[in-house]
């Protein structure tokens, strides 16, 4: 008999919380109920449990902030394995941070600077875990988190194993990690910075994500990714006059057309619904098929 959920995760001593609804841990504020979200607080018990759920046949998918994530309205059969409780303190050696999958992108950037470590400035508004960002290349204001990553630490077969950067071809919002890995945390290596300097570049940085992109709204940032070239996706939607469409309770904001905000009425057929109607008009106008950029659980 293969083992329940349940026995996999008081038998490692793990948090978990079954039918939980997705809505709850998700910026886009929207999502069906899920079997169960477990919460290991080490890498070696995340590395054991995704193990076990393997071989018991379970489906589970990594889940960090739920920042840019859309789950859909159904009921979901599968384990979201959390981030959230991998927070054991950042570890400082010279240039380099080693951090839990779970730790704070926002607060990490601030860190660095603290200590004069300059790099990721221009990730400070993305409000995300640090797990999260390796996954999808987070980018913004020209930086990536690719350029300074050294090493991220993944799950594979039961144990915590360190892969190089060399061995991580990444693009732009892209790596190779898929649902089956589960990242568990990344050393950075960062240059020699001044501290004042890069503080003032990150306020910088917040102050322009405030003023283009609407920050109080329930979102998952940009919906689609930018295309190779041409103009940006952003500007493709606003020119098509498709700013403030709606359905149901999702609506392409009227401050950034290549976001898609929510209010507490929305179900996660509005926004498919609403990415199916600006693909459709972007394809027919400028012959631009646009690819998604937040990850999509159905
Ligand atoms: N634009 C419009 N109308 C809009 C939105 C944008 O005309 O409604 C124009 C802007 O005026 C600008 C161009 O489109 O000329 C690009 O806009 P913006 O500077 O806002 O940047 P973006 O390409 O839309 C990218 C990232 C953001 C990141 C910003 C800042 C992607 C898909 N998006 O946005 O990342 O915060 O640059 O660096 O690469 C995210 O990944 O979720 C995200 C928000």
């Amino acid at each position: 008999m293969p083992k329940s959920i349940e026995q996999i995760c008081a038998g490692l001593d793990i948090a978990a919380r079954f039918r939980q609804p997705m809505r709850r841990l998700t910026s886009l504020r929207v999502g069906g109920e899920i079997a169960c979200v477990a919460f290991p607080d080490t890498p070696e018990k995340a590395a054991k449990l995704v193990q076990q759920l393997d071989e018991s046949g379970q489906r589970w998918s990594p889940l960090g902030y739920g920042t840019n994530l859309l789950v859909a309205d159904g009921p979901l059969d599968r384990v979201a394995v959390s981030v959230r409780s991998l927070t054991a303190p950042a570890r400082f050696d010279g240039l380099r941070v080693t951090v839990p999958a779970g730790y704070s992108l926002p607060r990490l950037v601030n860190q660095c600077a603290d200590r004069g470590l300059s790099g990721i400035e221009g990730l400070s508004p993305i409000p995300g875990s640090v797990g999260g960002a390796v996954k999808m290349n987070a980018g913004s204001h020209g930086y990536e988190i690719a350029d300074v990553i050294e090493s991220v630490e993944v799950a594979q077969d039961g144990r915590v194993v360190t892969l190089p950067r060399a061995a991580i071809d990444f693009a732009y919002r892209h790596s190779p990690f898929t649902e089956r890995d589960l990242i568990l945390g990344a050393t950075l290596r960062l240059r020699p910075g001044d501290a004042e300097a890069s503080r003032a570049a990150i306020a910088e940085y917040r102050r322009h994500r405030a003023a283009t992109q609407p920050v109080n709204a329930n979102s998952a940032g940009c919906i689609f990714k930018n295309p190779r070239s041409g103009p940006a996706t952003g500007r493709l939607i606003d020119e098509l006059g498709l700013k403030g469409e709606t359905i149901g309770g999702a609506t392409i904001s009227p401050c950034h057309a290549n976001f898609i905000v929510t209010n507490g009425a929305a179900r996660a057929d509005d926004i498919f619904a609403l990415i199916e109607r600006i693909r459709q008009r972007v394809r027919a106008a400028r012959g631009v098929e646009l690819e998604m950029e937040v990850k999509v659980w159905d």
